[in-house]
Order: structure tokens, then C-alpha cells, then sequence
């Protein structure tokens, strides 16, 4: 585990009229981690961040930094620094003033800030835009000097609010490989926010997925995949299929369900393990469902009722009952290329496969 850097404890936030912004959340945030808050429109993504800024004072609760109570300390004494969705860069400064800003009112002496801010430049790739302007400036040079002007204070904790959002879908997939090489290079602690779950999957060291006010989960993006802790979760993050199932039986390991009539056999969830007779709801990934041929018990028939063109495989809806539908990826070659609506299959289970097994 890392060291602690930021701790929120029982943080609440309730706006005047009674709306509930925050519902008291704890968390934990390591020194030198990339975290990213994650979740629906309107969950407290940005009233974390603020509160975290100084920006919003909580309700309740407190923010602690190094141990230390922060809760009242206003946000330019607090080691942090903010990159808005906006950028809020200065548009009559040109690029220097605007990184200079925050060392220059911390009265740096001339010649240090120079120097700061050359190298602030070339972290992110733009020393010869020094002496331009805000309005020459494409989107995603604006995006770096923004990240730049950030940087240059050498924040304790860097926060990113939809940092890449006002960009195109190339440019953001590169920004963020670069946000990843920058954050590693500084040592910096990031805390992002996105409401883009692959931009959350493919550079955070830990996602926080949040949902009307409170944190549902924390865990790393492949944990968040394969162990999800509740449908919200399940449902939020990529593809999942929820099947309603009984438990047969436990044993060895495994835990043995009905799922409409389809026997199965998953891996038994570390912690409580769900006893025979409880019903559950199975967590199955569209990659995790194979075509199988048999007509023997372990196998679930069904109908294609859509194929839909995914790049390198191809997505299925598959009817397999009244009230079953799911979700299955089939690589494109082969056999599988055959499949049309109306094409009867039958599905088994991946070996292998961590279906989580959520409450009914
Ligand atoms: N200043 C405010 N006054 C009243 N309610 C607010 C205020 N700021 C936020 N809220 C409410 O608090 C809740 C959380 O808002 P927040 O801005 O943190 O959401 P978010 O997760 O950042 O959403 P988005 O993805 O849309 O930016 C919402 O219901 C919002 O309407
Ligand atoms: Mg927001």
C-alpha cells in the first residue's frame, strides 16, 4: 500500500435547498497515485474535486492531508492544483505569463520562474510556444499549457476536471498516454475526473465509481471488470449481462446455480460465500459466453435475434427465454460468421470465467 496522502472522512455536501451533493464518502488517496472519480451525470464527481480544492467547504466531515486537518484552509495554502474542464487559461497573457502566473504571485524571483517555466514547457512537449498566444493555440496546445500552468507550482496533488473532454477522440487517446508518461515522470498524485470509462480503465492506477452522492466502489480497473461490487457497478462498467440464478449447491470451490433452467458452475467469491437456495444475480461478460454445439444440460439454447458489427468480433443478442436475453461476443472467423438473426445457438460458459455473483 501506498502512503496516505488525502484522506476524506464522512465528507458531506448538501447544497442550499437540501440537495445532497455528497453523502458522506471516505477515501483514501496514496501518495503519487493516478485516481479517477468516475460515475453518471450529477453523482459529486466535481463537488469532490472542489471540495478537495478548497473550493467548496464540506457540511460535514473533514479533509486531511498528511494527517493533518484541512477542512477550513483556504484553497491557495492547499498543495493543490486544479486543471478545469475549461482550462481558464488568461487569453490576453500569452503562453509564458499564463504559466508563470502562479509563481509569480508567490514572488519567485525572475530568474527561477524563467527556468520553471521553460521546463514546465518542455514536460509537455511545447517549449517553443513560449512567446505565443492563447488564441494561436489549437485545443490540445491549450490543454498542455493548461497542464503546464498546473504542474509548474509543483503541486502535491494535481486535479483534473474532464481534462480531455473538449478534445477529438484521437487527440484524447494520445493526451492520455501522455497524461500517464507526465504523471509518472512528476511523481505527482492525479485525481481526474471523467464520466469516460475507458479513459478511466486505460490510465488510472484506481477508479472511484461514484453514484448519487456516494462512492460505490474503489478498486483497480481490472478488479472493477472482473470482481464488481454491486449491479451498479456490474451494469456501469463495460458489458454485463445479469442473470437472475438459485444456488444449487457449494462445494470445492465452486458454487453451482440455476439460471433459468441452464446449470453453471463459477468460482466461489472470495468473503461471503452465498449458501444453496439463496437466490442471486449472476454477472456473465458477453466475452465470457461461447457458441457450443451439444444439447446436454451444461448448455443454454437460445436464438440470435441481432448480430451487430464490433471490429474484430461480433456482438449477439441471443433470446433464450421469456424474460433471458444476453449479450455474446463471437470472434468474426469461422463458423461464427454464419450466425444471422434467427439462427438457433446454444451457449456455454468460459471455462474459467469470474462471473461475480451479485444480490438478486
Ligand atoms: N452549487 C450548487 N448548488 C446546488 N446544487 C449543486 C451545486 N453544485 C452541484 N450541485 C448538485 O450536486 C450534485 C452533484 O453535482 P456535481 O457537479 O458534483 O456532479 P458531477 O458528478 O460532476 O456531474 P457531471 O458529470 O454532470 O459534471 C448534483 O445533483 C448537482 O445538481
Ligand atoms: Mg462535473
Amino acid at each position: 500500500m501506498l502512503d496516505k496522502l488525502l484522506e476524506l472522512r464522512d465528507v458531506g455536501k448538501v447544497f442550499p435547498g437540501g440537495i445532497v451533493g455528497l453523502d458522506a464518502i471516505n477515501l483514501t488517496i496514496g501518495q503519487g497515485e493516478f485516481l479517477s472519480l468516475l460515475g453518471p451525470s450529477g453523482c459529486g464527481k466535481t463537488t469532490t474535486l472542489r471540495v478537495i480544492a478548497g473550493f467548496e467547504a464540506p457540511t460535514s466531515g473533514a479533509v486531511v492531508l498528511d494527517g493533518r486537518d484541512i477542512t477550513a484552509l483556504r484553497p491557495h495554502h492547499r498543495p493543490v492544483n486544479t486543471v478545469f474542464q475549461d482550462y481558464a487559461l488568461f487569453p490576453h497573457m500569452n503562453v509564458r505569463d499564463n504559466v508563470e502566473f502562479g509563481l509569480a504571485i508567490r514572488k519567485m524571483p525572475a530568474a527561477e520562474r524563467r527556468k520553471k517555466v521553460m521546463s514546465a514547457l518542455e514536460m509537455v512537449g511545447l517549449p517553443d510556444k513560449a512567446e505565443a498566444r492563447i488564441a494561436e493555440l489549437s485545443g490540445g496546445q491549450r490543454q498542455r499549457i493548461a497542464l503546464a500552468r498546473a504542474i509548474v507550482c509543483e503541486p502535491r496533488l494535481l486535479l483534473l476536471d474532464e481534462p480531455l473532454s473538449a478534445l477529438d477522440a484521437h487527440l484524447r487517446e494520445q493526451m492520455q498516454l501522455e497524461l500517464k508518461r507526465l504523471q509518472g515522470e512528476l511523481g505527482t498524485t492525479f485525481v481526474m475526473v471523467t464520466h469516460d470509462q475507458t479513459e478511466a480503465m486505460s490510465i488510472s492506477d484506481r477508479i472511484v465509481v461514484m453514484n448519487r452522492g456516494h462512492i460505490e466502489q474503489v478498486a483497480s480497473p481490472a478488479e472493477l471488470y472482473d470482481r464488481p461490487a454491486s449491479r451498479f457497478v456490474a451494469s456501469f462498467i463495460g458489458t454485463m449481462n445479469l442473470m437472475p440464478a438459485t444456488v444449487t449447491s457449494v462445494a470445492e470451490g465452486q458454487v453451482f446455480l440455476d439460471a433459468a433452467g441452464w446449470s453453471l458452475a463459477v468460482p466461489a467469491p472470495e468473503g461471503s460465500v452465498p449458501v444453496a437456495g439463496q437466490p442471486v444475480t449472476i454477472g456473465i461478460r458477453p466475452e465470457d459466453l461461447l457458441l457450443a454445439g451439444g444439447n446436454g444440460e451444461q448448455f443454454l439454447s437460445g436464438k440470435a435475434s441481432a448480430v451487430v458489427f464490433h471490429g474484430k468480433s461480433l456482438r449477439l443478442r441471443v433470446e433464450a427465454g421469456p424474460a433471458v436475453a444476453l449479450f455474446v461476443d463471437v470472434p468474426r472467423q469461422g463458423d461464427h460468421a454464419a450466425v444471422k438473426a434467427g439462427t438457433p445457438v446454444s451457449l456455454a460458459l468460459r471455462p474459467g470465467a469470474s462471473c461475480p455473483l451479485l444480490a438478486a
